[in-house]
């Protein structure tokens, strides 16, 4: 029996006889004394042979790292001058008595203390990559948000209850991953994207409160903060509205942070509308600790010679913004040209700027070469506006508004994070007052912003139709620091209302039907007033942790192409399964 894990000794234990498990994290031979640091899931120990108990002495001079071991001895004082007090257990020692090698390990694929060690790598090796303490200690926070979201729902009378896996396509907004039936060929079930709909049925079904840790599929563009399964925190209310909501789920984070690091979020967290986000920010989930501003000057540059500018900012969804950067001035022209690069990602066509050398001589202390293009009023009121002072350099942005938004976002992040401007710790965020529909371009027709089955603010199905442009939803974004952490909504609860916001999605009342039918049905039988949230548990961890990618908080995560490196799923299937099926594949394209 294990007396004790190896991060847990201490002086306590002193003369204690104790018996160890672990891993091998390291071998020092030091002048006929054999030191063997034992690893586990808390920690480290120092073990010592020596040779006078000559058996143990031979099995620990032929250890290597990684190897198994179980081993016995008496916990001592380290000798002076040898504690480390960098180590939990850096005072005390183990006389080792006894060692049994359990199991041989061959050469580890990578030290478990190098930190440059290819993702591929450690994920091909998972195995080894998770011994790692840091890996440790993510997935034991990782156990820790969990438990506390359970433990805070359950007090709240919240009911944690499963949903399907195999199930009909939810509207989220990416690709579905598919599951061929074999019982009925031909036909395929989604995995879901979200328990959405599910969760809304369990409030028709009279379950009041409703929650389920719960895992997501969308097969999308992957980043640091995406993968194609992910976990959510997912969430639904009956009899509550945005502002009830709201409160207690800030109450769940607060409870979180305070718990787990000690931080006191505020409370209430703040609230800015959609609209008020992108015209500060150009982002609907900005970084408040970030203290840099768009301001508009469309107005002022309507009249300007300089097309570039007077273009957009006389057109319907064109904007003219700037951003002051302060001090921004040292910024050599090569550092301009690469952000002028930068923001160019972002579809934006250039990136003029004016650097303000001296503030109070007008347009003499300025340099730029649009200058020349704007007149002495125009400048100044880009002054006063962006209360631009001497060593501040101005950026700008034209073009259509999405653009802009997204180029001088962008750049507002990327000059936070090259300048270290951020101020304090955790920014918390909701952000309210979203449209309900987003027009896509490319199609020419309406997307919901959130999802179908948002509600209006408007009771009346005929005011979202006669004017869905101006329609804002009930929905509601947590953001922290930048990142979006969760989103919800009050919920459509009456079908005709359903029916009108699928009708403007471009879903007539036959593909509605198909695809929501059973929804639709069962708005018809008594369907209280409803609403909920789901929060990203991976991104929750990542940002509690301070890592850089969710990947590092996911034991067995995928990689950019949705792919297992250490399965290596997705793969093959055999010609017997796939006609058991009834699938039969295409052809691979031919490559030249
Ligand atoms: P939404 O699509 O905003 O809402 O998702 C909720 C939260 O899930 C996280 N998230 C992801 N995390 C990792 N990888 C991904 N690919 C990924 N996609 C989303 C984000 C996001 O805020 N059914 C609605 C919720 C509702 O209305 O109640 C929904 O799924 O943190
Ligand atoms: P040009 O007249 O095209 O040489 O542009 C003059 C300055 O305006 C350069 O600094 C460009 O980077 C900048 N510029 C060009 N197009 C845009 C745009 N759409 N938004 C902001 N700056 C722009």
């Amino acid at each position: 029996m294990r007396s004790h894990y190896c991060g847990q000794l201490d002086t306590s234990l002193l003369d204690k006889e104790v018996e160890l498990y672990g891993w091998v994290h390291r071998r020092r031979d030091h002048g006929g004394v054999i030191f063997i640091d034992l690893r586990d899931r808390e920690g480290l120990a120092q073990i010592v042979f020596d040779p006078d108990r000559e058996e143990a002495f031979a099995i620990a001079d032929s250890v290597r790292n990684e190897f198994v071991l179980r081993i016995t001895g008496k916990v001592r004082n380290r000798p002076e001058g040898t504690i480390n007090p960098d180590m939990p257990t850096g005072e005390v020692e183990v006389l080792g008595h006894t060692i049994e090698i359990l199991n041989k390990a061959k050469t580890p694929p990578f030290q478990l203390d190098d930190e440059q060690v290819h993702d591929d790598i450690r994920q091909r090796y998972r195995y080894v990559d998770l011994r790692r303490p840091a890996m440790q200690k993510n997935m034991r926070l990782r156990s820790q948000v969990s438990r506390l979201m359970h433990n805070f729902l359950d007090d709240e009378g919240f009911l944690e209850i499963e949903t399907p896996m195999l199930t009909k396509a939810t509207p989220e907004g990416a690709r579905d991953y598919l599951v061929p039936s074999r019982t009925h060929q031909g036909e395929f079930f989604a995995l879901p994207q979200s328990p959405q709909l599910f969760k809304q049925l369990l409030m028709m079904s009279g379950m009041d409160r409703y929650y389920q840790i719960v895992r997501c599929f969308r097969d999308e563009d992957l980043r640091a903060d995406r993968q194609p399964e992910f976990t959510q925190l997912d969430i639904e209310t009956s009899f509550m509205n945005e502002e009830e909501l709201m409160t207690l789920m800030e109450a769940l984070m607060r409870n979180i942070f305070k718990e787990l690091k000690d931080i006191e979020l505020p409370s209430p967290f703040p609230r800015m509308s959609y609209a008020e986000a992108m015209q500060r920010f150009g982002s609907d989930r900005p970084d408040l600790r970030n203290p840099l501003e768009l301001v508009d000057v469309s107005d002022v540059m309507a009249g300007v010679e300089f097309k570039v500018f007077s273009g957009p900012a006389t057109m319907d969804d064109g904007r003219v913004a700037a951003l002051r950067l302060p001090q921004g001035n040292k910024l050599t022209r090569k550092e301009i040209d690469d952000l002028t690069t930068y923001v160019a990602q972002f579809g934006a066509k250039g990136l003029a700027y004016i650097k303000v050398n001296d503030a109070a001589t007008g347009r003499d202390g300025l340099q730029s070469p649009i200058l020349k293009f704007l007149p002495d009023d125009v400048v100044q009121t880009i002054m006063d506006r962006t209360a631009a002072e001497t060593g501040d350099l101005v950026f700008f942005g034209a073009d259509k508004t999405r653009v802009v938004n997204d180029a001088l976002g962008a750049l507002r992040e990327r000059l936070a994070n090259d300048l270290s401007l951020h101020e304090g710790e955790w920014a918390p965020l909701w952000v309210v007052d979203f449209p309900m529909f987003d027009y896509n371009e490319d199609e020419k027709r309406w997307d919901a912003l959130h999802h179908p089955f948002t509600a209006p603010q408007s009771d009346d199905a005929a005011e979202l139709e006669a004017n869905p442009r101006e329609s804002l939803s009930r929905a509601y974004d947590m953001v922290m620091n930048g990142m979006e952490l969760g989103g919800g909504s009050i919920r459509i609860h009456r079908p005709e209302m359903q029916m009108a916001a699928l009708k403007l999605l471009g879903i007539n009342e036959e593909e509605a039907k198909e695809k929501f039918g059973f929804l639709i049905d069962a708005l018809e039988y008594g369907c209280p007033p409803h609403g909920g949230i789901a929060f990203g548990l991976d991104r929750i961890v990542m940002m509690l942790a301070g890592a850089s990618s969710i990947r590092e908080v996911i034991a067995f995560p995928k990689t950019q192409s949705a792919s297992c490196l250490l399965t290596s799923a997705p793969s093959k299937a055999g010609s017997r399964q796939l006609k058991e099926l009834g699938i039969r594949l295409a052809k691979p394209p031919k490559t030249e």
